[in-house]
């Protein structure tokens, strides 16, 4: 057989483990020819690949980013192009494609799967909110970059007795926010799942003061927001997807915490470094372990299916069903934090 790869999205730590053990699994065992599609679905929509062998995956693995380039182009946005990238998968004689992306990504799988495309799907996103899955590859490097970010700015935020606030990535999901705020002890976790009162961000700051600890780090997602249009934050532009592009609630937090509280106040937004650079061991394992999966389900041709980790467990799962529906931050996620920290109710 011939299968295609692509890896579409936001990129993030872990892609290339995946590549490199789709390749290796086949080269190991049943010894099919792999074919790498360039940058996303912009690949086969345009007839943009590469052969992928032993050789062009060697050394890889611990490698952050992908060697197939990734983007957010959306196939189903201009009537002929699915039929364009039908016909590309024809030309190239590829009998399956194992795609490797989020929500966007794999929800495009998902509908070329339902017009009689051969499909297998990977899950991946440092956000950590896709639905089928235990866990996404990347997350567990994101939420360390980000501690480690914590833990740099604790000292410096005690030294100075600054409020600092610190803005990490996540859309729809808190995920980020949650992990790498507790890890790194942060005093307060803003996620967009429970939008927040600028009131009770003030009170958790204010009394650290009253309890003779002048500092304090607030961690915030980047799609958090405040309760009744408090601190709105404007969509700088739109992708294929129609998501915006998001960014700004901590400089506006970090304006309106220092306006309130009198405290001098600092914001930091950690961005792209979240998704940038080498894996963590977990992230490697993880994507080893799916990308492994997936090209045994290729071989065994069951279409439709994605990868996922359930428990401690490698699954296939129905592809429809894991882009059904976000997994997002639940209320009782946040029983921990709260119970630290003390509630920032929603
Ligand atoms: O891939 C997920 C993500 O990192 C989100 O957390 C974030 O909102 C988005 O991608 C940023 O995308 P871009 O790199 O296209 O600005």
């Amino acid at each position: 057989m011939r299968i295609g790869v692509l890896t579409g999205g936001g990129d993030c730590p872990g892609l290339n483990a995946v590549i490199r053990a789709i390749v290796r699994t086949s080269a190991h065992g049943p010894g099919h020819e792999i074919v790498g599609f360039r940058d996303g679905w912009r690949g086969p929509l345009e007839g943009v690949s590469e052969p992928l062998s032993l050789d062009s995956t060697r050394g890889i693995l611990p490698r952050g980013g992908t060697i197939l380039g990734s983007s957010r182009t959306n196939p189903f946005r201009a009537e002929e192009d699915p039929a364009r990238v039908e016909a590309t998968l024809r030309e190239q004689r590829i009998d399956g494609l194992i795609v490797i992306g989020g929500e966007d990504t794999l929800g495009v799988a998902n509908r070329f799967s339902e017009r009689g495309v051969p499909v297998i799907g990977v899950p991946k996103t440092i956000d950590n909110d896709l639905g089928g899955t235990d866990m996404t590859f990347g997350f567990d490097t994101a939420v360390q970059v980000a501690t480690d970010a914590l833990d740099r700015l604790h000292t410096t935020a005690e030294s100075h007795n600054r409020t600092i606030v610190v803005e990490v990535m996540g859309r729809h999901a808190g995920w980020i926010a949650l992990h790498a705020g507790l890890a790194g002890g942060a005093d307060a976790i803003l996620v967009p799942e429970q939008p927040f009162a600028l009131d009770d961000v003030v009170e958790l700051i204010e009394r650290r003061h009253r309890r003779g600890a002048y500092f304090s780090l607030v961690v915030v997602a980047e799609g958090a927001i405040a309760r009744e249009g408090e601190l709105e934050t404007a969509a700088a532009s739109i992708d294929q997807f129609g998501h915006a592009r998001l960014g700004g609630i901590g400089m506006r937090l970090e304006r309106a915490l220092e306006e309130r509280t009198g405290y001098e106040t600092r914001a930091i937004v950690l961005g792209h470094l979240q998704r940038g650079g080498t894996p963590t061991a977990f992230d490697r394992v993880l994507a080893t372990r799916l990308g492994h999966a997936a090209m045994v389900g290729a071989d065994a041709q069951r279409w439709g299916t994605m990868a996922a980790l359930r428990s401690t467990r490698v699954e296939l799962v129905e592809l429809a069903e894991a882009v059904r529906e976000l997994r997002v931050v639940k209320p009782a996620d946040l029983d921990v934090a709260d119970a630290l920290l003390g509630r920032v109710e929603g």
